[in-house]
């Protein structure tokens, strides 16, 4: 089954008299367990594809559908929920907490879903370790470097298990050595846990290896 299809999906914005047309028809499989990398230019629509791809906002015209469900027929109770129980999201300007560690970090995403304080430590303590920063539970993001926060924010992504991991740019801020490990980090967890990858980028450099790119030029896939 796929996880993701987007069916001659657009994408305008109103801009007072003006409308923007971000995507311009796109069709787009995305199955269960890939990794796939979304390469476009600055303003090609790549943002716009994940918001929709996450259900964060509704296609103009055409149909988003997620694990099977038309993504713009839930309502924001449903969104929410299909969000907190099966996608992740990495951004990238990392998004964490400054005042708390990187454990209290990737434990929030498990305790605002109900988790005991307990399990949360124990599960965000192994996440932790599995990106590489098991020697850092307890350093504010002030402490670490570009790239740790952003291991800490992928493994705060993975800590609730979601089959799908939405990443917009997850390397933008980092430079290119960094940025490498952390599309690599992605990848082996791809291969090891089976979690889709769907991420954006705009350097052509870091996709060498990565099996399926999705060119995105002016909101159209060319490819
Ligand atoms: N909220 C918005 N309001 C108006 N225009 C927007 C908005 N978000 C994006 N756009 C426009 O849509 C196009 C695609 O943007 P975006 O999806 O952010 O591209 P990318 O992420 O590839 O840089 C751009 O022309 C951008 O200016
Ligand atoms: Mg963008």
């Amino acid at each position: 089954m796929n996880i993701l299809e987007f069916h001659e999906v657009t994408k305008d914005y109103r801009l007072g008299e003006t409308t923007v047309s971000a995507l311009r028809g796109v069709d787009l499989a995305v199955g269960e367990g890939e990794f796939i990398a979304v390469l476009g230019a600055s303003g090609s629509g790549k943002s716009t594809l994940l918001n929709l791809a996450g259900a964060i906002d509704d296609p103009t015209t055409g149909e988003v559908r997620i694990r099977d469900r038309d993504a713009a027929g839930l309502t924001d109770n449903e969104k929410a929920e299909l969000r907190s129980r099966s996608i992740g999201f990495i951004f990238q300007n990392f998004n964490l907490l400054s005042v708390l560690t990187a454990l209290e970090n990737v434990m929030l995403s498990l305790q605002i879903r109900g988790s005991r304080t307990a399990i949360a430590r124990q599960e965000a303590a192994q996440r932790l370790d599995e990106v590489g920063l098991a020697d850092y539970l307890h350093h504010r993001p002030d402490k670490l470097s570009g790239g740790q926060r952003q291991r800490v924010a992928i493994a705060r992504a993975l800590v609730t298990r979601p089959s799908l991991i939405l990443a917009d740019e997850p390397t933008a801020n980092l430079d290119h050595v960094t940025a490498q490990s952390i599309i690599d980090l992605m990848k082996e967890l791809n291969e090891k846990e089976g979690v889709t990858f769907l991420f954006s980028t705009h350097d052509q450099r870091l996709i060498s290896e990565v099996k399926r790119v999705v060119r995105i030029d002016d909101g159209r896939i060319a490819q």
